[in-house]
């Protein structure tokens, strides 16, 4: 757990609900958490859903894990500290787009089940929905599609502490949803996180 580490802080409260927000805005907020293995689908189908939401007119935004590692989380590595570090960050962010009233969806490995856990709370703790989405796929089929070449990179050597060849990825016990995209279309991926909202309250489409 990251320490406090600022005094002399004081919480100052708003006179706008996020209730009142999300009724300006004709949504509710809400986070998408999806984790899996480099290759797995996450960006794309983080990217396909984006698009479909705003044909919806619905505002929903992308936290991308390459992206992020670019700007907010440019200080942070692999190794298990930083990882830890990068997803409780993104946690933190995507909560606070969630109580803005946006449908906040993350694509990052998020290998660590503890770390996918405290993101939960977090939102958990404000009351604002967090479904986390298993984004599966073999490693041989995500070997096999290698889009960044990093796969290879890692079984050369080139790359120590790779998700999946000499890192952990620990898989998800109660997923609100397991998408096996070695056997579903992006498009199928997508409209299954679709029903997920729908049944969730969180969108009438
Ligand atoms: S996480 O483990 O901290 O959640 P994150 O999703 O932000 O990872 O970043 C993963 C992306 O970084 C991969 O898709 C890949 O492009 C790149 N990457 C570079 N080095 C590694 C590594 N050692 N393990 C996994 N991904 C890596």
């Amino acid at each position: 757990m990251t320490q406090q580490v600022a005094t002399n802080i004081t919480w100052h409260e708003g006179t706008v609900s996020k209730e009142e927000r999300f009724k300006n805005l004709g949504q509710k907020g809400c986070t998408l958490w999806m984790t899996g293995l480099s290759g797995s689908g996450k960006s794309t189908i983080a990217v396909a859903l984006e698009q479909v939401l705003l044909q919806q007119n619905k505002h929903a935004y992308r936290l991308d894990g390459d992206n992020v590692r670019h700007g907010l989380n440019k200080n942070l590595g692999f190794s298990a500290d930083d990882r830890t570090e990068n997803i409780r960050r993104i946690g933190e962010v995507a909560k606070l787009f969630a109580d803005a009233g946006i449908i906040t969806i993350t694509s990052f490995i998020s290998p660590y089940r503890a770390d996918r856990d405290l993101c939960r709370e977090l939102h958990d703790k404000e009351g604002l929905p967090f479904l986390e989405v298993f984004i599966d796929c073999t490693l041989e089929e995500a070997e096999n599609r290698d889009p960044k070449g990093l796969y290879k990179k890692a079984r050369a050597g080139e790359i120590k502490g790779f998700t999946g060849i000499d890192d952990p990825y620990e898989e998800p016990a109660d997923a609100e949803l397991h998408l096996k995209t070695h056997e579903l279309s992006v498009a199928e991926s997508v409209q299954k996180i679709l029903d997920l909202l729908k049944e969730k309250g969180l969108t009438s489409a």
